[in-house]
């Protein structure tokens, strides 16, 4: 299989990702069926293509033709079979459990062409987990995008039985979809960009738990000496800090580290409040102009 056998791309779960994934596959020329079992996701997921064509024309990577063009590309539906049928390339984005990812795999398994190619997003598991559910291990690969808006990062990330030929062919068709792909040699919790923000994540919650500094100081640091816009308390205000308690939840309970666990505590009385970051409005800053936004925040003369 080369790369000029893929024309359809099937996603499967057309929430937040799956929408920004098959808009990108559109936009490059690919037939895309985005699948949902949820009918209202699929309206839902038609009025925010629209939204995320408007950014993509606002930020001059797309005009209104190519935006249409990318539109009508794109067709939406709840019937599997139809779905998978001509699918030669796919990407799935359901809810992060490894049992539904197997479950679901599986059952496209069944319908997609053989020679299709299956691709996870997964955001905190590795492919291994529901490999064998694929039906098709040496077919699968994890392949995981961040938020298309703002980046063209990609991850692809072979599991032991993934074939050389199907990492080749994701990277080139990453390339082909006007993505960064970074090849992880083998299968690690949180590719490479997660995995290193995750430490950074770790170190700042430590620093605030801990009352060593302040959520501004410890921004303000980070910001200041890497010159960047935002520091991470921002960051995590802008994943959601639901996500980010529960991912550090998650991880402190494996591990069974007190401070990794006092860091779990420290992000649940926030959530406990509601304050989940840039989604409602506040979270360690208040939205939509956060103080980290303003100039004066990593000045001297800031005041605090
Ligand atoms: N949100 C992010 O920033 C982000 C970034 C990278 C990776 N991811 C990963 O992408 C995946 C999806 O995340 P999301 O944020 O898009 O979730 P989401 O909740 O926005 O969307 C999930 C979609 O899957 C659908 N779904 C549920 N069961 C299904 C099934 N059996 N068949 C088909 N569709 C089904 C839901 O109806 C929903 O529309 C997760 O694995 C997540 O870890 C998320």
């Amino acid at each position: 299989m080369n790369l000029e056998d893929i024309k359809t791309v099937l996603i499967i779960g057309s929430g937040t990702m799956g929408q920004q994934i098959g808009f990108q596959c559109a936009v490059s020329g690919f037939d895309v069926i985005m699948y949902d079992i949820v009918n209202d996701m699929l309206d839902a997921a038609d009025k925010r293509l629209d939204k995320l064509a408007k950014t993509y024309i606002a930020a001059g990577r797309l005009t209104d033709e190519t935006a249409a063009a990318a539109r009508a590309k794109i067709q939406m539906t709840t019937d599997a079979r139809t779905a998978g049928e001509h699918a030669d390339f796919v990407s799935e984005s359901v809810p992060e459990d490894p049992k539904l990812k197997g479950r679901v795999l599986a059952q496209f398994n069944e319908i997609c062409p053989a020679h299709a190619i299956f691709t996870t997003n997964t955001s905190s598991l590795v492919p291994s987990m529901f490999a064998e559910a694929t039906g098709r291990p040496e077919r699968f690969a994890a392949f995981h995008f961040h938020d298309t808006r703002v980046t063209n990062v990609v991850d692809i990330m072979p599991h032991p039985q993934t074939s050389a030929e199907v990492v080749d062919l994701i990277e080139a068709f990453a390339v082909r979809i006007g993505q960064l792909p970074i090849m992880l040699k083998k299968e690690n919790f949180g590719y490479v960009f997660n995995a290193l923000i995750m430490e950074l994540f770790k170190s700042a919650q430590t620093l605030a738990a801990n009352d060593v500094a302040s959520i501004q100081d410890i921004d303000r640091a980070w910001m200041g000496v890497m010159h960047t816009p935002v520091g991470p308390f921002g960051i995590m205000d802008s994943i959601g800090l639901d996500t980010v308690w529960k991912l550090t939840d998650y991880w402190a309970n494996i591990v069974k580290d007190p401070q990794q666990i006092a860091n779990a505590a420290f992000l649940k009385t926030y959530v406990d409040n509601g304050a989940l970051g840039e989604k409602t409005g506040q979270g360690f800053y208040a939205y939509p102009s956060p103080a980290y936004a303003n100039p004066d925040f990593v000045t001297s003369t800031a005041i605090k």
